[in-house]
C-alpha cells in the first residue's frame, strides 16, 4: 500500500458537476475514480429491468429480494478514459442514464439494505487507498476517516442553466422551468431522506462552484491536497 495515497470524498447536490470534477481529479493524481450514483442507478435498472418497479412505484420488498442477484463491477475503458459499470456482466453505462432511471433512483437509493449492500462494496472498493468516491454520503457513511471532503454546491438556478444547456444542445425539448423544478425536489429528496441524508460532514470544505470555471475548480483542489499530502 502507498501510504501517500488517500481517500477523497466528495458530496453533494445534483448537477453541481460533482462527477466531471471527481474524474479529473482522479486522472491527474492516478487515482481510481468511482461514481456511487451510478451504482444506485444500476440497481434502479435491474428493478426495472425485473417488474420490481411498476408505473413509477418501486416495490421495496421486491428490491430487497433481489439483491442478491445483482452483481455490479467497474472496468476501466480507455476509450472513455473512465470506468464503465457492468451488472451481471452487461454493459449498462449508457442505460442508467435514461430518463425511466432518474425518476426512479431516488426512491431506490433511500432503501436501507440497498444502502448497506452499495456502502459496502464502496468501502471493499476503497481499501486499497488511491480513490476519489462521489456521492452524497462518502465523507459521512462510507468514509467518515476519508483525509479529505469536498462538499459541492452552487447556486440552483445556476445548475439548472447548465443542465438546460446540455440538454437543449442534445436536442432535447425542455424549458428552464422545469429543469430548475427538478434541482430544487432533487436537493429536497436528497437532504430530507431519513437514511444517510446528503448533509455536509464537519471535516469537509465547501466548494461553491456557481461562478468557477472547471480551470479554477482544479487549482482550488490541488492547493487543498497539497495541504493534506504535506500534512497541513
Ligand atoms: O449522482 P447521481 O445523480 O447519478 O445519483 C443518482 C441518485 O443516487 C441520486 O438520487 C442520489 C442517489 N445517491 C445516493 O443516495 N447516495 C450516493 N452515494 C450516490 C447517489
Amino acid at each position: 500500500m502507498d501510504s501517500k495515497k488517500i481517500i477523497i470524498a466528495i458530496d453533494g447536490h445534483s448537477s453541481c458537476g460533482k462527477s466531471t470534477f471527481a474524474k479529473s481529479i482522479a486522472a491527474r493524481l492516478g487515482y481510481i475514480f468511482i461514481d456511487t450514483g451510478a451504482m444506485y442507478r444500476a440497481v434502479t435498472l435491474y428493478a426495472l429491468e425485473h417488474g420490481a418497479i411498476n408505473s413509477g412505484i418501486v416495490d421495496e420488498e421486491r428490491v430487497v429480494s433481489m439483491l442478491n442477484d445483482i452483481n455490479i463491477d467497474f472496468r476501466f475503458n480507455p476509450q472513455r478514459d473512465a470506468s464503465d459499470i457492468y451488472v451481471n456482466g452487461d454493459l449498462v453505462e449508457g442505460k442508467i442514464r435514461a430518463i425511466e432511471v432518474s425518476n426512479c433512483v431516488s426512491a431506490v437509493s433511500s432503501i436501507g439494505d440497498v444502502r448497506s449492500k452499495l456502502v459496502a462494496m464502496q468501502q471493499q472498493m476503497g481499501k486499497k487507498r488511491g480513490v476519489v468516491m462521489d456521492g452524497r454520503d462518502i465523507g459521512t457513511v462510507v468514509f467518515p476517516e476519508a483525509e479529505l471532503k469536498i462538499y459541492m454546491t452552487a447556486d440552483a438556478m445556476v445548475r439548472a442553466e447548465r443542465r438546460y444547456k446540455e440538454l437543449t444542445a442534445k436536442g432535447d425539448k425542455v424549458t428552464l422551468e422545469e429543469i430548475y423544478e427538478n434541482v430544487v425536489s432533487r436537493d429536497k429528496a436528497d437532504m430530507t431522506r431519513a437514511i444517510s441524508p446528503l448533509r455536509k460532514a464537519d471535516d469537509a470544505i465547501v466548494l461553491d462552484n456557481s461562478s468557477m470555471t472547471v480551470d479554477e475548480q482544479m487549482v482550488w483542489f490541488m492547493e487543498r491536497f497539497n495541504e493534506v499530502i504535506s500534512g497541513k
